[in-house]
């Protein structure tokens, strides 16, 4: 038995059997060892350009030596709070969320994940308005947790588990009309990504958000934007909601705010809507929550994304990224259906989902690695850490040129 099928088995026999025999499908087996950059290293010592960012946690890369440094010196004082002595490193993080993210936004609540972050902006929401209903999107991806899952867009993750949350309302994405109609006095949240990442990197019309906007502040409800991957520079802004010049009331936010390096999720709001917290300090709690490791390294991973620029860096390399992209889309019009994203969150969709997993498997045996979206399987993201360089964007060209060759031929050889 080879090395890298015993990985596979162990995985199958002691966690996710099901998981497993998809990665044996997919003839992924190769075991991860470190990383650096933009760059992935398996155990054999064989290198990826990761266009995956594992989801979207890496947009800094792999161990950036400032996050890391953080990491080490924050451990060598204290990695978890008494929870009794004044936790500074939380503080400062909340300090300086509220400096950087747009408007009023003030106050943080700090949580380990995505889905946690809209569990909590769900409460604090439903507390502030004192009202239950939700609106939300189809297609949409807030985390699997019952109350995430409720306000998450799609049946096939929902079905196994109803009764789930009940009064949410679903409308289609991007369609200002419908949620308008549906947005009145007993919606307490209306709960929004940004551009839609797992629907299949879905980019909404430019006066979507404004016009979510208005309509909430008509109605008193609160507006939720769940940036837990569009956030901290992926799209061109260190904040996906600043390319449409609005203020939430409450962000959502997780993936990269770690650095790369720790699990931490957080939901900032403005101060209306943080009335839980003022009113009953203990309604929502999280003992992981805000420790101070986590803390000091998001901090950490905060500031090198503002000073090293990354959100502009991710607007410039997307936008001729997209545009190189879209050139070699054009030659395979009966593989590739679009190219579309913002700054470096890109997704290509495909004409027929098989194309997307062997495109997938043809770019993993050149050496790189991407996904597709899990609610959309016709759509591949490529989604690289932004301090990926040019050059490694002309080698991903230069193999997806290839791979598409390829599967038009298989395509062709199919059709014929
Ligand atoms: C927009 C969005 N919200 C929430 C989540 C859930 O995050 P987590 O998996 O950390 O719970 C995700 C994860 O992909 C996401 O893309």
């Amino acid at each position: 038995m080879s090395g890298m099928t015993d990985w596979v088995t162990r995985m199958e026999r002691v966690m996710n059997p099901g998981l497993a025999r998809v990665f044996r499908f997919m003839g992924l087996g190769a075991v991860e060892h470190t990383g650096r950059g933009a760059e992935v290293i398996d155990d054999a010592g064989r290198r990826y350009i990761d266009c995956a960012s594992g989801y979207g946690v890496l947009n800094q890369g792999y161990l950036h030596p400032r996050i890391v440094a953080a990491a080490r010196a924050q451990l060598a004082e204290l990695a978890m709070s008494s929870r009794v002595l004044i936790n500074r490193q939380a503080i400062e993080l909340a300090e300086y969320l509220a400096q950087v993210t747009p408007g009023d936004l003030q106050y943080s609540f700090f949580v380990n994940s995505g889905a946690e972050a809209v569990e909590a902006a769900l409460k604090l929401a439903r507390y502030a308005t004192g009202r239950t209903r939700v609106v939300t999107t189809v297609g949409a991806f807030h985390g699997k947790t019952l109350g995430a899952l409720s306000v998450s867009g799609r049946a096939l993750y929902q079905d196994p588990f109803r009764p789930l949350l009940s009064d949410v309302i679903h409308v289609p994405y991007g369609d200002l009309a419908a949620a308008e109609a549906v947005i009145d006095h007993r919606v307490a949240a209306v709960v929004v990504e940004p551009i839609q990442g797992e629907a299949g990197i879905v980019v909404p019309p430019q006066d979507y958000l404004p016009g979510l906007r208005q309509a909430c502040d008509r109605v008193g409800a609160a507006l939720v934007a769940d940036e837990v991957q569009t956030g901290i520079g992926r799209t061109g802004y260190l904040f996906a909601v600043e390319a449409s010049e609005i203020v939430p009331d409450l962000l959502c936010l997780a993936k990269s705010l770690g650095g790369g390096v720790v699990a931490i999720g957080a939901v900032v709001g403005r101060p209306w809507v943080w009335r839980m917290f003022s009113e009953q300090p203990l309604l929502h709690t999280s003992t992981f929550g805000g420790n101070p490791l986590a803390t000091r390294v998001a901090l950490e991973a905060l500031k090198v994304t503002v000073e090293e620029k990354l959100p502009s860096r991710a607007r410039e390399l997307g936008a001729w990224f997209l545009s190189r992209l879209r050139d070699l889309a054009e030659q395979y019009p009966h593989v590739v259906k679009e190219v579309r994203g913002r700054g470096l969150m890109i997704g290509v969709e495909f004409v027929a989902p098989g194309m997307a997993a062997a495109v997938i498997a043809e770019l993993f045996e050149r050496g790189i690695l991407a996904v597709y979206t899990l609610n959309n399987e016709r759509v591949i993201r490529l989604m690289p850490p932004l301090v990926i360089a040019r050059s490694e964007l002309s080698t991903v060209l230069a193999a997806l040129q290839e791979v598409l060759a390829v599967v038009a031929e298989m395509a062709a050889d199919l059709e014929g």
